[in-house]
């Protein structure tokens, strides 16, 4: 049956939402390479994961790739937000590649924090999600010393017998990396980790302000695509907030049989999901009915970071 899609509404706008300095300077730099060296510029692995920037960088003139072998020698080829395994780097020195290494300086703490503890003689716990890009990189700077670990469950499976160090993924959610590490340092009491987790600023952000807006929505709107941690994550955080929640790619995806009866409609966009898209967004629900719309800022983020020295122009 037809549910009724149009009508008034408010929408709460939650701040901070949509890119963070991570995926900006990830942009930059594949736009300043195509600038400085012409098309093709190769990109291994989606810059970050949304499709609208792969399009658009595609269009143009970024190949992405998934493996370094499909990249000509000596080609320039940028390296993703997600991070690289050494191996990865060791490939791409083989092949004679001119690399511009994209990953956020914020996943690269992490992978130092790796070779740090593994070179210590510890075992690195790696709180994350299994097959992230994130996470195979990370995992690939001490192979022999690391061990993912997914669930409090996944604990009990940790070898013993050497001191303990965990690490997380940069995207997480809060109380989930929480929960896991809980139950490590409940079986290794002496484990060492980051003073929280590495959850990442901009992670964080995100998460408290769906958060807000989430108590006070009939229905959460997260742009993002599927397969960005971030987003989803904003998903189940808005769920965990007791409102339903749906991950739209874009404005084609507004589920309009759940926007039905939902007069308030909170709305947030992944660290990954360009501006743009949320405002079309917007602008699609203005085209269902007058739309009232608010910003609820829980922080105003002035993160920023340098650009990698292969593209700066001065
Ligand atoms: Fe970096 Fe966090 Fe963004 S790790 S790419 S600042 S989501």
């Amino acid at each position: 049956e037809w549910a009724d899609a149009t009508g008034p509404r408010r929408v709460l706008l939650a701040g901070p939402r949509s890119f963070c300095a991570g995926v900006e300077r990830a942009i930059e730099i594949v736009e300043r390479a195509l600038d400085l060296h012409g098309p093709p510029v190769y990109v291994r692995k989606q810059i970050v994961h949304n499709t609208h920037v792969v399009d658009d960088l595609a269009r143009r003139g970024a190949v992405f790739v998934d493996e370094l072998d499909e990249v000509p020698p000596g080609s320039v080829t940028v390296f993703s937000a997600h991070g690289v395994a050494p191996a990865v780097r060791d490939e791409a020195g083989r092949r004679g590649l001119r690399v511009v290494d994209a990953t956020c300086p914020l996943v690269s703490k992490v992978h130092a924090e790796a070779r740090r503890y593994a070179a210590s003689g510890h075992l690195v716990a790696l709180i994350g999600h299994a097959g992230h890009e994130e996470v195979e990189g990370t995992l690939g700077e001490a192979p022999s010393s690391t061990v993912l670990v997914e669930t409090p469950d996944d604990v009990a499976s940790l070898p013993a017998g050497r001191p303990v160090a965990y690490l997380t993924q940069t995207t997480l959610a809060a109380d989930e990396a929480g929960e896991v590490a809980a139950a490590i340092t409940g079986r290794f009491p002496d484990a060492v980790g980051p003073h929280t987790d590495d959850i990442c600023y901009a992670t964080t952000n995100r998460q408290r302000a769906v958060a807000g807006v989430a108590r006070d929505s009939d229905l959460v709107l997260v742009v993002g695509s599927a397969n960005s941690s971030n987003s989803r994550r904003l998903v189940e955080v808005a769920e965990a907030h007791g409102t339903p929640a749906v991950l739209i790619d874009g404005p084609a995806d507004i589920p309009l049989g759940r926007l039905a009866g939902a007069r308030v409609v909170g709305l947030t966009a992944g660290a990954s999901a360009p501006p743009s898209v949320l405002d079309a967004v917007v602008d699609a629900l203005r085209g269902l009915g007058p739309v009232d719309a608010e910003e609820r800022t829980v922080t105003v983020e002035t993160t920023e970071f340098t650009l990698p020295k292969e593209v700066r122009t001065q």
